[in-house]
């Protein structure tokens, strides 16, 4: 017999009052009550059980009994709890409150969800997560072949920034960028741009401090600056402005406590690639608030249509810019965790925050040796990704294909996505009654076995998009769009 959780009670007194998940942050707000839309879904998907207080609002909400709402289970204290078990008093522990508003559902309920389904001998089509290996993009051979090479050379640490060999090629890579003002010494290699993410936030952001940081995002950014203590603030970008940031709602939403911008750019979610125009206006922002700009270009070298990646910093020479991009997606060379992070423009006015990020680099005494090792040999020569990306090349023709076929489906939209492998098709809720979009993502991974991540993962507000990864081969986009297609021909919700 399966032991009812905390999450089955919640369900079950939210099915009986009628109230969702949004009802139940909404009352919270009118009371004063701090309950994040992630801390809700998190007490749904059973991830945490609620603090002695947060279980009593949820009671009185639900209009339940708070003792049975709670359930025997161990209500959170904030310290550990005892327990008996077998008359033996058992002490339990619960993870840190740091991650109470923490959210990264790239892989979250629904993907545990998808890994039960395997478990259970089901067969997935994950369109979940960017990792192009397991869709037949191979590494080039010079990569691996470099790297074989030098494996017995990178047995030991290497400094913490990073072998002067990766640093040198990132260097002259960032000046063919045009990004001023950047020597050896200002770049960091890591384990994949997540770790550099990571780093920066924890460097920078004191409690309460406030950061500019896209909507819809790669969550990690939002993650990881609200584990630093920061206040993710989410600028829109418009979906009918080519998902551009919306540079009003941007000036609107600084305030005094803001110190930073993040741009995603190309971006994930959305495929967007930014123009020079809407770049210079972000600059003149952080110029007029003295504001860092933190630019995450890790697709900088995926990017279709004869397009051209102009880097941010490349404008603001004035300002302190720090930009990151890696080789997970570029040679296809996720698994090997290594990206990098540079440091350009007005060094002066960050030399504390600077010190800040040579502790934390120090403390993790360097990244992964032997990616770096191949740092220079990828960087150079042929970019093998650029025949992915025209007409017969694999990302540009799943990117023709799946574009269509998904906007041929009645009350699908879509913007055509530029750069990366990423589309974010905008769902007519009216048409489907869709008004909790992580409710969709579970249906349809139920019902067809595909698993895409839904608009909320990426905090994005309405329940009324989805994200569809375009690696796997045309072939079996063509089974995945079939499926889709006859989804929405009968979904409500
Ligand atoms: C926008 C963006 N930034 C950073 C990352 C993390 O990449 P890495 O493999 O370098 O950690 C990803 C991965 O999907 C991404 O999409």
């Amino acid at each position: 017999m399966t032991k009812e959780t905390f999450a089955d009670r919640l369900k079950c007194a939210m099915e009986r009052t009628g109230r969702k998940q949004v009802d139940l942050i909404r009352m919270a707000g009118e009371r004063g009550v701090k309950l994040g839309k992630s801390q809700m879904s998190q007490y749904v998907s059973g991830k945490t059980i609620p603090r002695p207080d947060m279980l009593r609002f949820l009671a009185e909400a639900l209009e339940t009994d708070e003792e049975w709402l709670g359930g025997n289970e161990s209500v959170g204290t904030g310290q550990e709890e005892s327990r008996t078990q077998g008359g033996k008093s058992m002490r339990e522990f619960q993870k840190s409150t740091k991650l109470d508003n923490v959210l990264y559902d790239v892989r979250g309920p629904v993907v545990d969800e998808a890994s039960r389904m395997e478990e259970a001998g089901m067969q997935i089509l994950k369109l979940n997560i960017g990792n192009p290996a397991p869709f037949g993009f191979r590494t080039p051979d010079e990569v691996i072949y470099d790297m074989r090479q030098q494996l017995t050379e990178c047995e030991g640490y290497s400094s913490a920034n990073g072998l002067f060999s990766a640093r040198k090629a990132i260097m002259q890579y960032a000046q063919l960028k045009g990004i001023p003002n950047v020597s050896i010494e200002d770049i960091y290699t890591g384990n994949g741009v997540s770790e550099l993410i990571n780093l920066s936030m924890s460097a920078l952001l004191n409690d309460g401090d406030e950061i500019l940081i896209p909507s819809p995002d790669y969550p990690l950014w939002t993650a990881c600056a609200t584990l630093a203590g920061g206040k993710a603030v989410h600028y829109i970008c418009d979906e009918q402005a080519e998902w551009y940031p919306d540079i009003e709602d941007m000036k609107k939403k600084i305030t005094d406590r803001t110190k930073a911008i993040v741009i995603i750019n190309p971006n994930n979610p959305t495929g967007a690639l930014y123009p020079q125009e809407i770049l210079q206006q972000i600059v003149d922002i952080a110029r007029e608030h003295q504001l860092i700009l933190f630019s995450d270009e890790i697709y900088d070298r995926l990017v279709m249509d004869g397009k051209e990646h102009v880097s941010i910093a490349s404008l603001a020479p004035d300002l302190f810019c720090v930009t990151f991009s890696g080789l997970s997606k570029s040679h296809m060379i996720a698994g090997f965790r290594i990206g990098w992070m540079v440091l350009s423009g007005n060094k002066q006015i960050a030399r504390d925050y600077i010190e800040g990020i040579k502790m934390l680099s120090n403390m993790r005494l360097c990244s992964n040796v032997p990616a770096q090792s191949i740092v220079q040999t990828a960087l150079g020569g042929h970019q093998s990704v650029k025949d992915y990306l025209v007409p017969g090349g694999r990302i540009y023709d799943q990117r023709e294909f799946i574009y269509k076929a998904l906007t041929d489906i009645p009350g699908i939209s879509a913007v055509k996505p530029k750069a990366a492998f990423y589309l974010f098709p905008k769902i007519d809720v009216k048409k489907f009654h869709i008004t909790d979009d992580e409710k969709f993502a579970l249906d349809l991974l139920r019902d067809k076995k595909i698993l895409l991540i839904h608009g909320g993962g990426f905090n994005w507000k309405q329940p009324d998009h989805f994200r569809v990864v375009y690696l796997p081969r045309v072939e079996v986009l063509k089974e995945a769009a079939k499926s889709m297609a006859d989804f929405f021909s009968y979904y409500h919700q």
